[in-house]
């Protein structure tokens, strides 16, 4: 889901405001880092850029190897949140990184004692986003996280936690079926179609603008094949972000792979390879050498940019781009492809694509493509 902090003119590089008040858009990134980090490969030659978001797929395709991250957002509040996330992961013992990032039980007063303790980054610079980590820890501060809260709440008083659960934890394919013919009912496609419509979506998930061009306009039916698919035809059990999502993110609630212990000792093994930006996608673009990024990973970026925007966007990619890249992107949106200049050097592996948009354990994107230059 986007639920974005502005409509993505072209800002130019940015800094943060010292006196921000502003809180990111996104704690947690809702998009599956296995199709990312499955599709781009990355290995120690390679040159990453990636848009930051939260940061989650950023310490991916850092743990990955990549042999260097460019990680990209245009909201500072994103790049300060990403850091402080990287701090703890980096710096906290583990129980002390669940209680920071929401996921332990603790008060107030003890995340204030861990965000001192820890000093990430330009700490004293974001009050409002300090204050809001301290009330609802790294994972739960952003702003979809308090969007998710009321559809979380309406679902399950629609079905049942315990149908929920059953569809999502139960390792046994007949209990799930059951469970989802009881959650299969005109009440949740009411309950779905009220939540997520034009007037929900727009200007949270795609600009309003956009919304002609939004390849499933009923979501809410849309989402509810995900759900199937990803309940019946895929492992839910296994699934954190499914779980996070419909069960709950908070105390208790599963904890993200680059939250593990094993991923943490691991990240802090490598070098530190990862470059924060605060920039428009296409001045970070520009602002690379050319020839010198092997892979991209564009978010869904591109719904949120006017035609110009875009093919300036995908001109910059190529030109940044070495021989043998690739380029990951998802979207809402109908296809809308590279200008014609670009689209002779690339071209879409649709195989690859196909399977990123079948395993992908977020599932909620109409397309997933992976393209990569010839
Ligand atoms: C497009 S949103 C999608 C969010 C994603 N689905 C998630 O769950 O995190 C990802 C990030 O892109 C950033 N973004 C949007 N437009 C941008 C632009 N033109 N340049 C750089 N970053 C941009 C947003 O600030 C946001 O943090």
């Amino acid at each position: 889901m986007s639920i974005q902090n502005h409509g993505s003119p072209r800002a130019g590089l940015a800094h943060p405001n010292p006196a921000s008040q502003s809180i990111p858009a996104y704690s947690e990134v809702m998009e599956d880092h296995r199709a990312i980090v499955d599709a781009l490969s990355p290995c120690a030659e390679r040159a990453v850029l990636c848009v930051a978001s939260a940061g989650d797929n950023v310490f991916h395709l850092q743990r990955a190897g990549a042999a260097r991250v460019v990680a990209v957002d245009i909201d500072p509040a994103q790049i300060a949140l990403s850091r402080w996330k990287w701090a703890a992961m980096l710096d906290l013992d583990q129980g002390d990184l669940l209680r920071l990032a929401g996921i332990a039980p603790a008060t107030e007063a003890q995340r204030w004692g861990l965000l001192a303790a820890l000093s990430p980054p330009e700490l004293e610079h974001w009050p409002a986003l300090s204050q809001r980590v301290a009330e609802r820890g790294l994972l739960g501060c952003g702003k979809l996280a308090e969007f998710l809260e009321p559809l979380r709440a309406g679902l399950t008083a629609t079905v049942g936690r315990a149908t929920l659960e059953a569809l999502i934890l139960n390792g046994d394919p007949a209990t799930r079926r059951a469970a989802w013919d009881a959650l299969e009912s005109p009440a949740t496609v009411d309950f779905l179609a009220a939540a997520l419509n034009e007037t929900t979506i727009s200007d949270a998930f795609i600009p309003a603008a956009a919304w002609p061009r939004m390849a499933e306009p009923r979501f809410h039916l849309h989402y509810l094949r995900v759900l199937r698919h990803l309940t019946l035809e895929l492992d839910p059990t296994s699934n954190v972000f499914l779980q996070r999502l419909w069960l709950g993110g908070g105390e208790g609630g599963a904890i993200p792979a680059y939250l593990e212990r094993e991923f943490r000792a691991d990240l802090a093994r490598r070098p530190d390879t990862t470059e924060w930006l605060c920039a428009d996608l296409l001045d970070a673009l520009e602002a690379q050498d050319p020839g010198s990024i092997d892979r991209f990973n564009l978010s869904n970026v591109l719904d949120w940019c006017e035609d110009d925007h875009h093919d300036a966007i995908w001109a910059a990619v190529a030109r940044a781009a070495r021989p043998g890249a690739s380029c990951f992107l998802r979207s809402f949106l109908v296809a809308r492809p590279p200008p014609a200049a670009v689209l002779s050097h690339w071209k879409l592996d649709g195989p690859r694509s196909e399977r990123a948009a079948h395993d992908d354990r977020v599932g909620y994107f109409s397309r997933y493509e992976l393209w990569r230059r010839s």
